[in-house]
């Protein structure tokens, strides 16, 4: 085994060329060396003393010295010190006799020589000994160059992992970063926005869900919903069974909901307050439906209106000729009926006609009410109606005949509620920032459920035929329109209706 070793290592010194400086003073024994040496097939160099081994090993690449101890000038011991310093990479072996143990010690010591060999030597010993120092060189060199290659190795290896250190603290930033931009885009939202697990539980939710759950942003994650509810929205289990978008209506708005899955049973759920939009939806849609039904109205009124003021006229030309007391009676029963006609085809054409521009002018409310209490005063004589009086000044622009009309039919509508007794409020005053008001309210049986839909159609009426036309509420809904201002109606707690008309305030000027 050592054996061949040696033999392998000696083939890596027989296939780089080693070189062996020999220094020692005597001729014959450099001779001898030299003869010795070459079966070790390596380039043979020699010196006489230490000075000129200095100078050979300046100039050429030596890989192991075989040093006498004792020389002229500087010693063995010496000498290989000074190689030791100065190419520490050299092998050093010492020559010595037998009586200088203190010599190798000494150079062991100093000089940290490779070996040493007794003189007279053994020739197969020699050759090992200086075969080995060889082997020894290379395995130096090689370890040397291996501890280079590791070194750099390692150099390499830091470097790449400062670069992955600084790439993950990059990536790390971005992430933050990306997840600080996805928060504030969540948050921004000013709608409802969640991530919900199993129907009922939040992951994740934007503050707009916060405040409409009424928790703390920080109370989001794993909140669960009470009665089927997060507050004041609905929990999207129950609703989005099938399809993902439903609108529902809950604690008093409504709400449309949309729901993207998001693997799992995990869905994204978005609320849109939809409450303000559907009532202005419903009111455009009315309005159309009102100037619709207003064109109409008024072609059909002035059709009727002529051949009307015919019967009228003729019924009345008949009646001024001599005629039995029964046929006087029908013509006063055509007369009364063709009037009647009159009066609705008149209210028709009222309710169909924008106002012109001169019959405007500043109108103060309080004024207008007393005017339609005094036209209606023979209804209301019976005292069984008490009307309460709450005028406070209200001034707007627009024409004031059209307002007495509203006053008069909201006034005759809260006394047929009532049906000839009861308690009526008519009050003016100030409204919302630049509005007025004209209100009247009763203790009548209110607005039946049903019904409150059509009320301000055209000739929707719940009264007994010949007692009401319908047309009132229409009439003051179109007129509340064309002075910019809108008209509504509530179910009081304590019984009854009222009916506000809301109106600009006249402009100072
Ligand atoms: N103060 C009220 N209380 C309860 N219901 C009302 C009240 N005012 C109006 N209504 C309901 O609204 C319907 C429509 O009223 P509107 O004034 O348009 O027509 P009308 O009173 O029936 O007929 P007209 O006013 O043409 O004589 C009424 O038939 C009634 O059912
Ligand atoms: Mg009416």
């Amino acid at each position: 085994m050592e054996a061949k070793v040696r033999t392998s290592s000696k083939s890596v010194a027989l296939a780089r060329e080693a070189s062996v400086l020999v220094v020692d003073d005597d001729e014959h024994v450099r001779r001898s060396l030299r003869r010795v040496l070459r079966r070790a097939s390596c380039t043979f160099l020699e010196a006489p003393e230490a000075a000129t081994a200095l100078e050979i090993l300046a100039r050429e690449p030596v890989n192991v010295v075989v040093s006498d101890y004792r020389m002229p000038g500087m010693d063995g011991v010496e000498f290989l010190r000074v190689v030791k310093e100065r190419y520490p990479a050299i092998q050093r072996v010492l020559l010595t006799g037998q009586a200088d143990t203190a010599a190798i010690e000494e150079a062991v010591n100093r000089s940290e020589i490779f070996r040493f060999i007794w003189k007279p030597w053994d020739e197969s010993h020699l050759l090992l000994t200086v075969q080995d120092a060889i082997d020894q060189f290379w395995t130096m060199e090689e370890n040397q160059r291996l501890q280079a290659m590791l070194t750099a190795r390692q150099a390499e290896l830091e470097r790449l992992n400062r670069d992955l250190d600084a790439k993950l603290e990059a990536r790390t930033e971005a992430l933050r970063l990306a997840a600080q931009e996805w928060r504030t885009c969540f948050d921004a939202i000013a709608d409802p926005l969640a991530i919900i697990r199993g129907g009922c539980e939040v992951v994740r939710a934007n503050s707009g869900f916060a405040r409409q759950a009424g928790v703390a942003v920080g109370e989001l994650p794993g909140l669960r919903c009470t009665g089927h509810a997060f507050g004041q929205l609905p929990c999207p289990r129950p609703y989005l069974g099938e399809s993902p978008e439903r609108v529902v209506t809950f604690r008093n708005r409504v709400w449309l909901m949309r729901a993207f899955p998001f693997g799992g049973d995990a869905l994204v759920v978005v609320y849109k307050d939809v409450t303000q939009e559907r009532e202005v939806t419903r009111r455009l849609f009315q309005a159309e439906k009102m100037s619709a039904l207003g064109q109409l109205a008024g072609g059909v009124a002035h059709e009727i209106n002529n051949p009307l003021g015919g019967i009228l006229a003729f019924a009345q030309i008949m009646a001024q000729d001599e005629r039995s007391p029964d046929d006087q009676e029908s013509l006063r029963l055509i007369s009364d009926a063709a009037m009647r006609a009159k009066r609705i085809v008149d209210s028709l054409l009222r309710f169909s006609r924008a106002p012109k521009e001169h019959e405007r002018g500043p109108v103060d409310l309080p004024r207008v009410v007393e005017e339609a209490l005094l036209i209606l005063q023979p209804n209301l004589r019976d005292g069984k109606v008490t009307v309460v009086r709450e005028l406070d000044p209200a001034r707007t622009t627009g024409n004031a005949n059209q307002l007495q009309q509203v006053a008069v039919n909201l006034i005759v509508n809260a006394t047929q509620a009532v049906q000839g007794k009861g308690r009526i409020v008519v009050h003016t005053g100030p409204g919302a920032p630049g509005r007025v008001v004209i209100s009247v309210a009763d203790d009548g049986p209110g607005i039946a459920a049903g019904i409150t839909e059509r009320i301000f159609e055209p000739f929707f009426t719940t009264k007994p035929e010949g007692q009401g036309t319908g047309l009132g509420l229409s009439i003051c809904y179109r007129i509340a329109e064309e002075h910019g201002g809108s008209i509504r109606f509530e179910n009081l707690r304590e019984g009854g209706a009222r009916f506000v008309v809301e109106l600009p305030a006249e402009q100072a000027t």
